[in-house]
């Protein structure tokens, strides 16, 4: 039997130790199974989950739904603009009402202060969909697909992050790097690494676990003998976009290209990207993007996106099944 996770929030990854993310992992295999098998048995039935969301999503709405319907629960999906929160109702007496109502929240914002203020005055379990700061739910997803996806067990992978690394993809990242006791490495500008607190964080964490962290500037020094090499949008958001002026200079060195990926010196290295991608003018962000910087594919080449390599998807899919692995073990 594995760790006890009834009740629990999740806010930041730390929180779940790593006997918590592998408890999570496991659970999360088993429920793939069992649904791809049609034997998935429903822990759920009568649990109301709400899901509140100040910033746009498809995945993670959609996994919350989906792994909350299959298991037999219920949810409301409360949008930007669709409750009294943040204009005429603070965090603390939303949480309380919510509180009331519901077994569990789930939280997509701005500060990571909300979700903590939710987690503090709600009485339930409270889960982080994605802050500025974090993104822990995702990197369940990650590191599901990275052990379908390699023979390795976690601790001997090699991962590396290139791009805009002060935000919550990879904020999120080190830390479940760091505390599962992987090989990671990021690769971007100085002024774009993890803040010093995280970083500090996740030294402290890689003591335990043996884990190896290494920040670097150069691009292709990350990469190499990566297992995976993963990227995340340039502006992400929240940000205005006349950070795209700044931003597209500083960080083109780290698009992920076919030369970087050959950088990486391993045939079966594979490409990782939370999502939503900007690889091509099919966006308007895109299209922008390229009317003004000229720019066909900005973190990521289509090439890149699109090859056999790419894994994307998998990374997609397994927010349901990750996700679905929380509900269970934090309500079922
Ligand atoms: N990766 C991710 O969180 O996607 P959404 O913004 O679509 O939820
Ligand atoms: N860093 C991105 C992640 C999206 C899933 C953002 O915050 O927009």
């Amino acid at each position: 039997m594995g760790f006890n996770l009834v009740n629990r929030s999740l806010l930041t990854l730390d929180e779940l130790q790593p006997r918590g993310v592998s408890h999570l992992l496991e659970i999360a295999h088993e429920l793939k199974r069992a649904k791809a098998a049609g034997t998935e048995q429903q822990h759920l039935r009568g649990k109301e989950i709400v899901l509140l969301f100040a910033k746009t999503s498809t995945r993670t709405r959609c996994a919350f739904e989906v792994a909350a319907f299959d298991q037999g629960a219920h949810v409301s999906f409360i949008g930007p603009h669709d409750s009294q929160l943040g204009e005429k109702e603070s965090v603390k007496d939303t949480a309380r009402v919510l509180g009331r109502m519901y077994d569990a929240i789930e939280y997509r914002g701005f500060e990571q202060s909300v979700v903590r203020e939710l987690a503090a005055h709600s009485g339930v379990p409270v889960y982080n969909g994605l802050t500025n700061e974090y993104h822990p739910t995702q990197v369940l997803a990650d590191f599901m697909t990275m052990q379908e996806n390699c023979r390795k067990p976690l601790a001997e992978m090699k991962l590396a992050y290139v791009g805009d690394a002060r935000f919550n993809t990879a904020d999120s990242l080190l830390e479940g790097a760091a505390m599962m006791g992987l090989d990671f490495r990021i690769g971007a500008p100085r002024e774009l690494w993890p803040p010093q607190v995280v970083q500090d964080k996740a030294r402290a964490m890689a003591e335990q676990s043996g884990a190896r962290l290494h920040l670097t500037a150069s691009p292709q020094e990350a990469v190499e003998g990566a297992d995976f090499i993963y990227t995340d949008v340039w502006v992400s958001m929240g940000e205005p976009a006349t950070v795209w002026a700044e931003r597209i200079p500083q960080l083109l060195p780290y698009q992920v290209n076919a030369a970087l990926m050959h950088a990486a010196g391993n045939p079966n290295v594979k490409f990782m990207h939370c999502l939503p991608a900007l690889h091509n003018r099919d966006t308007a962000v895109g299209e922008r993007i390229f009317q003004q910087f000229g720019l066909d594919g900005v973190e990521v080449t289509e090439e890149v996106f699109e090859s056999p390599a790419s894994i994307v998807w998998d990374q997609a899919e397994n927010r349901l099944h990750t996700i679905k692995a929380l509900l269970v073990a934090t309500l079922g």
